[in-house]
């Protein structure tokens, strides 16, 4: 039986990775994405994924989203909430809006997506939900009070989840990736990556998309039935948990 997966930002950077990932593993994987639509039509003409376009923030379009992912494709059997922004700054400088936007998209998200699936799972007795979190819930980052904060929330979203459906065959868990060779990281000044950054790795390189994507198949296989409310932490050995 072919389930159907859905990712939320998944048509770019570790998303797009997933879903494809997802893909060759026998998935039949929707993606969904937020605002750029010349990466999401190549991203579709490429891999052949269907892409859907709507805002993770707004709990009625991810209502609405969902519906139209499960006419086309079936119900949701595995949710990847891995949608995500920056939006950097000392916490003395930050705006409202700058708090509002990451704590909506990174933290909020995962409300308005996983309510609107949940039932359903419940109902079935199966599903896999993977909260795509971060390094930087785990440790804190300076710049990124908002991230951080939101990103912590994942993780608390994650256990407490997992433990309210652990016998209704749902498995909900958390992967932290470090910092992956996205356009999320290649936003970061160079000299900081240079200087802040790429030596705190013991690895002695960013994180390639593809690596957080094989723990993503992990989590929603068959085979994790038993792995539940756990945080997979994948970040080259820049922050031991
Ligand atoms: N640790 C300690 N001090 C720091 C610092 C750091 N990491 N970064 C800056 N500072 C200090 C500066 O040295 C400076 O000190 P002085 O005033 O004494 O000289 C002070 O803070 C202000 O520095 P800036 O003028 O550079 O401050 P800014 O507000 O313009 O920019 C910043 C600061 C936005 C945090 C910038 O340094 C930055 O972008 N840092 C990277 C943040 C980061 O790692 N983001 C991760 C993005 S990738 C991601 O999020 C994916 C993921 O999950 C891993």
């Amino acid at each position: 039986m072919t389930r159907v997966a859905l990712v939320t930002g998944g048509t770019r950077g570790i998303g797009a990775a997933i879903s494809k990932a997802l893909k060759l593993a026998g998935y039949n994987v929707a993606a969904s994405y937020a605002g750029n639509d010349d990466a999401a039509s190549k991203f579709k003409s490429e891999t052949g994924i269907p892409v859907f376009k709507w805002d993770v923030a707004s709990f009625e379009a991810c209502g609405e989203g969902i519906r139209k992912v499960e006419v086309d494709l079936g119900p949701i059997e595995v949710l990847v909430n891995n949608a995500g922004i920056t939006r950097d700054t000392a916490f003395h400088k930050m705006t409202l809006e700058q708090w509002s936007a990451v704590i909506n998209t990174n933290l909020g998200s995962l409300f308005n997506m996983t309510r609107h699936v949940i039932e359903g799972m419940r109902a079935r007795k199966f599903g896999r939900i993977v909260n795509i979190s971060s390094i930087n819930g785990q440790k804190g980052q300076f710049g990124q009070v908002n991230y951080s904060a939101a990103k912590a929330g994942d993780i608390g979203f994650t256990k407490a989840l997992a433990l309210e459906n652990a016998k209704t065959g749902i498995t909900v868990n958390a992967i932290c990736p470090g910092y992956i060779n996205t356009e999320m990281v290649q936003a970061v000044p160079k000299d900081v990556v240079e200087k802040s950054i790429l030596p705190m790795i013991p690895v002695n390189r960013l994180g390639e998309p593809e690596e957080i994507a094989r723990g993503v198949v992990f989590l929603a296989s068959d085979d994790a039935g038993f792995v539940t409310g756990s945080t997979l932490t994948i970040n080259g050995g820049q922050y031991l948990v």
